[in-house]
């Protein structure tokens, strides 16, 4: 073959090939920048429908950036508000509470790290102030100095509105609950003064000192002392418990030998337990020793649980204590009885004042309601527990408190 028509057909194909490359690299750059294209308006669909307040501002608290849901939100057309400050537009310059949230703006700016998350309230353009959770972004350029900060917010006024209402209730009902208790302290003294009068009269007159009674005035006088105590006993409960509640109970600490206050509180309910054929078990642990506690309130815990299962537990049953110690430094004491019980459905019930579960034996006797509450915050004040535990109705209780040893 001719020479040149050699080299012809040679620089053909490599043109044709060139051409190709070319043509090649081409399609290659139209398909990247087609997907370019897509990925951006995927992106700018979904920033444009999210159902959250997105923008961008720069470091002087300008805004670069205003999705569809801020402007809808805040009603701003976005002409109107790009390149605008948000403190005088969207923050207000101080909130409700006086925070200066010009200085927040700017310290977000610095230290966005800071405001990651943050709340704060904002204002719409019709003057409607809203809450508003944020979380915050910076944009950093080539030299990583912030360029702009990405928030991007969600309404939490409701939210809001709903812990203010419920701060308000529960400051509504502490300052009733002080009110109650310091009405029931001023009423109980009030209350004890004449009462001591009468129990102390009524001694005084069944004792003779004033003359000799005739046998029926003698019983209706047993009447009078009864109910008198008995009116006592109750007042000192509620002056007990509204000085718990309203955090005035003082205890008088000294340290005292619990095996010997355990065995000696079982007398009071010795009688009860005779008349009624109720057998009486103790279990006392030999190394229980010490404790440092308020002994007289301790008494009063031990009388209420005895109290309540001697009143609970039918002729014929069992009672005990059991006290052993349950950690290194705490003791754990047991009342038990195999009396009524109690129904799960009812547990609630007793230790909430003022309340009795309804049954034939808590019908026949009497009682406020006041007893189980008010041990329980004695034993609290102490720094131990109280709880109870039973099968159910008809299979007896275990009463249990801790006290902390020496
Ligand atoms: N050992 C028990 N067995 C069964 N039920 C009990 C026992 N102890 C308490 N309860 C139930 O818990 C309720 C509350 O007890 P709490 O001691 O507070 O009141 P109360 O004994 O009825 O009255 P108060 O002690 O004020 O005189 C009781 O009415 C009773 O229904
Ligand atoms: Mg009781």
């Amino acid at each position: 073959m001719d020479k040149s028509l050699i080299v012809i057909l040679f620089s053909s194909i490599a043109v044709l090939a060139a051409l190709i490359k070319i043509f090649r690299i081409e399609r290659k750059r139209r398909d990247a920048e087609e997907a370019l294209k897509r990925s951006e308006s995927r992106y700018r669909e979904l920033v444009e429908n999210a159902n959250s307040i997105i923008l961008r501002m720069d470091v002087n608290g300008c805004i670069t950036f205003f999705n569809e849901f801020a402007q809808r939100y805040f009603g701003y057309k976005e002409s109107e508000i790009i390149g605008k400050n948000v403190i005088g537009t969207i923050v207000p310059s101080t909130d409700i509470s006086g925070r200066d949230l010009k200085f927040m703006i700017q310290d977000i700016m610095v230290h966005p790290d800071n405001y990651i998350n943050n709340e704060n309230e904002n204002l719409l353009r019709d003057g409607r102030w809203v809450w508003i959770a944020w979380t915050n972004k910076a944009i950093l350029d080539k030299d990583n100095s912030i360029k702009e900060v990405l928030s991007i917010g969600n309404d939490i006024t409701a939210l809001k509105q709903a812990e203010i209402e419920i701060l308000k209730a529960k400051e509504a009902v502490e300052s009733a609950s002080k009110t109650k208790s310091s009405f029931f302290a001023n009423m109980s003294h009030e209350l004890r003064t004449p009462l001591n009068s009468v129990i102390g009269f009524s001694e005084v007159l069944g004792d003779q000192l004033a003359g000799v009674l005739s046998q029926q005035q003698k019983e209706y006088l047993g009447y009078i002392g009864d109910n008198g105590r008995h009116l006592l006993a109750l007042i000192n409960d509620i002056l007990d418990f509204s000085k718990a509640e309203a955090g005035k109970m003082e205890l008088e600490l000294s340290e005292f030998n619990l095996k010997e206050l355990l065995e000696i509180s079982f007398g009071f309910i010795k009688e009860r337990a005779m008349t009624h054929g109720i057998g009486l078990s103790v279990e006392i642990h030999e190394d229980i020793g010490m404790v440092k506690a308020d002994q007289r309130k301790i008494k009063q815990v031990m009388l209420n649980l005895l109290s309540n299962a001697a009143k609970f537990t039918p002729d014929g049953g069992r009672i005990g204590v059991k006290a052993q110690k349950s950690a290194d430094s705490e003791v754990e004491v047991c009342v038990w009885d195999n009396g009524i019980g109690v129904d799960p459905k009812d547990a609630q019930k007793v230790f909430a004042e003022f309340e009795q579960i309804y049954s034939e034996l808590s019908r026949k006797s009497v009682g406020t309601g006041l007893g189980m509450p008010l041990s329980k915050k004695l034993i609290e004040l102490h720094g131990g527990k109280m709880w109870f535990e039973s099968e159910g109705k008809g299979r007896g209780s275990r009463f249990y408190f801790t006290l902390p040893l020496k």
